[in-house]
C-alpha cells in the first residue's frame, strides 16, 4: 500500500457500523497485521502497541458488533493522543482501500483485565473492523457531512491542500481543527473546550487532530512536499488552542 492509494481513499472512506461477522481469510488478516506493525509515527520517541481483541474482550456502550477490534496502547508522553490518531488513521485508510470496513470506537474499552496494564502503556482507542454489511465507500465528496473550507482555515489558496484534511473523520464529527498559515508554516489549533465539553472531548479531540495531521501529511506528500512536525509558540485564533506546527518544505 503506497501513500497515493491511502490519499485516494480519503475521498471515499466512511465509518462502517454494520459488519458481516464471518471471519476474514487468514491471509488477509495476516496482511493487515503486517501493515499495522509498520505504521509511521509522528514521534518515534513514543512507544505504542497494537493488540487485537475478540468481541468478547470489548465493552462497547453503543451496539456496534464487529468480528475484529484493534486496540491502541501508548506510552503517556507529550503528544501521544495525536500520535495515536496519526497511526490508527493509516490503518483506517488501509482497511478501506482493501475493501474492509472499519469504525473508530471512542465509546468502547477493552475488558477490565486488558485495560489495566502494568508496563506503563495506557489504553488509547479502539478501531473495529471486518467485512462491511453496508456500502463500503462514498461515491462523491458531497456525501461527507463536513464544515466548509472557510470554517477551517483563513487562507483561500489552501483549498486544494486542505480538502483531504477537511474530510477527516472525528469523534461525533466534531471537526475541531483550524489551520492558520504563515510563510511555509501551518499552525494547527483545536477548538477550546469548556467545563461541560472538556471531560468528553479533551481526549478525543487530540486524537482527531492526529487523524487530520495524517490527512495533511498525505496531502503534502501528494504535492511533493515533506511535513516535519514541530512544537513551538504560535498565535492561534481566539477560541482555539495551539496544537502543532507543520513545516511545508519541498521534498
Ligand atoms: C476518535 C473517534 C471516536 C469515535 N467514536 C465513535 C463511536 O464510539 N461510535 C461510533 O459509531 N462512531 C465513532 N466515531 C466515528 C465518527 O462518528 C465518524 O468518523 C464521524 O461521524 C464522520 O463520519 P464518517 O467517518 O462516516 O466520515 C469516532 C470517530 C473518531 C475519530
Amino acid at each position: 500500500m503506497n501513500n497515493l492509494q491511502l490519499y485516494e481513499t480519503i475521498f471515499k472512506r466512511k465509518s462502517i457500523r454494520k459488519f458481516d461477522m464471518a471471519p476474514l481469510d487468514t491471509a488477509v488478516l495476516t496482511e493487515i497485521k503486517n501493515y499495522a506493525s509498520g505504521l509511521k509515527s509522528m514521534d518515534e520517541g513514543i512507544k505504542h502497541e497494537l493488540v487485537y481483541l475478540n468481541p468478547g474482550d470489548v465493552k462497547n456502550l453503543f451496539p456496534i458488533k464487529a468480528p475484529y477490534y484493534v486496540c491502541c496502547y501508548s506510552e503517556k508522553k507529550e503528544g501521544y493522543l495525536m500520535n495515536a490518531g496519526f497511526l490508527m488513521q493509516q490503518l483506517d485508510l488501509y482497511l478501506s482501500a482493501n475493501g474492509i470496513g472499519s469504525c473508530w470506537l471512542g465509546m468502547a474499552k477493552p475488558s477490565k483485565e486488558l485495560l489495566e496494564r502494568k508496563d506503563g502503556m495506557e489504553f488509547v482507542i479502539i478501531l473495529a473492523f471486518g467485512k462491511a454489511n453496508e456500502p463500503l465507500h462514498r461515491t462523491d465528496t458531497s456525501e461527507f457531512k463536513r464544515k466548509n473550507i472557510a470554517q477551517i482555515t483563513d487562507l483561500t489558496d489552501m483549498a486544494e491542500l486542505l480538502e483531504p484534511v477537511r474530510l477527516a473523520p472525528s469523534a461525533s464529527n466534531s471537526q475541531p481543527w483550524y489551520f492558520s498559515v504563515t510563510g511555509d508554516e501551518i499552525t494547527v489549533s483545536r477548538k477550546s473546550l469548556n467545563v461541560i465539553t472538556a471531560p468528553i472531548f479533551s481526549k478525543f479531540n487530540q486524537i482527531d487532530i492526529g487523524i487530520a495531521l495524517l490527512h495533511l501529511w498525505l496531502s503534502l506528500d501528494h504535492q511533493g512536499k515533506t511535513a516535519p512536525f514541530e512544537t513551538k509558540k504560535a498565535e492561534v485564533p481566539k477560541g482555539y488552542d495551539y496544537m502543532i506546527t507543520v513545516k511545508t518544505g519541498s521534498n
